[in-house]
């Protein structure tokens, strides 16, 4: 098991001298499909295996639904094996595999990430797969987990947990729009991942914000007027750290 390999560091590397931090151990191919099912993963999708072993990741994405991919990993040996194995898989011109590290590599313009690491490599990695990856990007998580970043979604795959986070947009600050009939309304909200909280107002008065979910580049706000027992819903798409549009519901 995984976590026993852990504390066994000579096998960590095929090669002596090399400094691994997180051993290779593959994926089940049914884990894989679970993964790949959990990401929603597809052919619009540039899926990146943050390391990527024998590519067996992104040679399923590929094979079975036409995903781009990228695999980064620090191992030549796992490299060429994954070139070898995406070539007699038949998809080598969907996937490609970068000699790099996972801490330094550019994984920005990824859709979906998956990882098959270290709770403590996960939290390292957390500051840029915030910071770098698109709002909406989601990232997959074969057993780890990724500190106090609560995962979106959990999946219990024949006792193998599987995370899923959604890469939430920053949204935190003062907000102010009106509404169809023209009444004013204003936010001031906190952020902790896609966890939001604050405080509203309608037409200068205080009120209350029910309720506040943000998935992805999408906060759906739900607001009381005090004194009204209807509550209004509005939809704000964010991009760029500002609101490009808003819908409010019927
Ligand atoms: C547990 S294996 C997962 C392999 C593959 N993702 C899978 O799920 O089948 C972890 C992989 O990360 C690689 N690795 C370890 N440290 C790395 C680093 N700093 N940068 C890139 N790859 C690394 C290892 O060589 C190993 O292949």
């Amino acid at each position: 098991m995984f976590r026993d390999l852990i504390d066994d560091l000579d096998s960590y590397s095929v090669e002596p001298d090399m400094l691994l931090d997180v051993p290779f151990v593959p994926t089940d191919d049914g884990v894989i499909e679970a993964m790949l099912n959990l990401g929603e993963v597809g052919p619009t999708d540039l899926l990146y295996d943050l390391g990527s072993g024998d590519g067996r990741i992104l040679v399923a994405a590929a094979r079975d639904r036409d995903t781009r991919g990228v695999g980064v990993e620090i191992d030549p040996l796992r490299i060429a094996d994954a070139f070898d194995y995406a070539g007699h898989s038949r998809v080598e011109y969907l996937v490609d595999f970068v000699e790099e590290s996972i801490f330094t590599a550019d994984f920005s313009d990824a859709t979906v990430v998956t990882l098959y690491l270290l709770d403590s490599i996960n939290v390292q990695l957390r500051p840029r797969l915030l910071r770098d990856l698109s709002p909406g990007t989601r990232i997959i998580s074969h057993a780890f987990d990724m500190g106090d970043w609560k995962a979106d979604e959990l999946l219990d795959f024949s006792g193998v947990k599987i995370y899923k986070w959604i890469v939430p947009a920053q949204v935190a600050g003062v907000w102010e729009w009106d509404s169809c009939d023209g009444t004013p309304y204003r936010v001031e909200l906190q952020q902790k991942y896609q966890e939001i909280t604050g405080r509203a107002w309608v037409a200068d008065q205080t009120a209350e914000l029910k309720s506040a979910k943000l998935y992805g580049a999408s906060l759906e706000l739900t607001i009381q007027q005090s004194g009204t027992t209807s509550a209004s819903g509005f939809t704000l798409s964010f991009e760029n750290k500002d609101i490009q549009s808003i819908v409010e519901d019927e």
